[in-house]
């Protein structure tokens, strides 16, 4: 049975304590040089979606306006300790990625990493990101995706058989693509670690 938005969120609630003490090694080793990568190239106003607890608050260029978003209450509670932490000022809202509580047009960088993995519908998020950026603004994406790697690849199709249902999340989403049926490219990309982590700058047609 897949679980619902609500049971979902909990999950995430249930996750937020601990989350970054379990994930330091994925974290050094796979994720962390995609976040300068990402936020160095954020300008403006800035929207993060799926903050969780805050992994990408030190890696904004100081002179960013940094709105968060996560449908887990305690989720954003670590991120406000973080940019407490690392004196960032962000300003955090329970909302999802689904249906994002901002006007069309009201941000010039829309971040997600790491974070549409687990976004139930993530065709819905990628739309709902458009639709807040402005024209020729930027949307920019990391995250794990189906590796080019095709035994790597089928491995991530097994696991996804006990992963989507269990936790909500995905290992064979590829973000880029579902871009390009939304009728967008990518201005720039980069796959690493076979193919499995990827990069993605996006600028929304003018
Ligand atoms: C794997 S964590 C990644 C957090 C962070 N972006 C990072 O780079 O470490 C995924 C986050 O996405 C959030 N999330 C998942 N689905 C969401 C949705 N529909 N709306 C808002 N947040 C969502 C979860 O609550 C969780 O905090």
């Amino acid at each position: 049975m897949t679980r619902s938005h609500g049971t979902l969120a909990g999950y995430w609630d249930r996750q937020a304590p601990t989350y970054d003490r379990r994930m330091a090694g994925v974290e050094r080793r796979f994720f962390a040089d995609s976040r300068d990568w990402v936020c160095g190239q954020a300008r403006g106003a800035t929207l993060e979606v799926g903050i969780g607890t805050g992994a990408n608050l030190s890696h904004y260029p100081r002179d960013v306006q940094l709105t968060g978003i996560d449908w887990s209450p305690a989720m954003l509670h670590v991120a406000r300790s973080e940019a407490d932490r690392v004196h960032r000022a962000a300003t955090l809202h329970h909302a999802d990625a689904a249906a994002l509580p901002f006007a069309a047009e009201s941000f010039d960088t829309v971040v997600s990493t790491f974070s549409l993995c687990c976004i139930p519908d993530v065709r819905v998020a990628l739309t709902e990101a458009l639709r807040v950026l402005r024209p020729g603004g930027s949307l920019l994406l990391a995250d794990h995706i189906g590796s080019s790697f095709w035994p790597l690849r089928a491995l991530q199709h097994a696991v996804d058989l006990f992963s989507v249902p269990l936790q909500g999340e995905h290992y064979t989403r590829r973000p880029a693509a579902m871009l390009r049926k939304l009728g967008v490219t990518a201005e720039e990309g980069e796959r690493r670690t076979m193919g499995m982590i990827e990069r993605v700058h996006v600028r929304k047609p003018h």
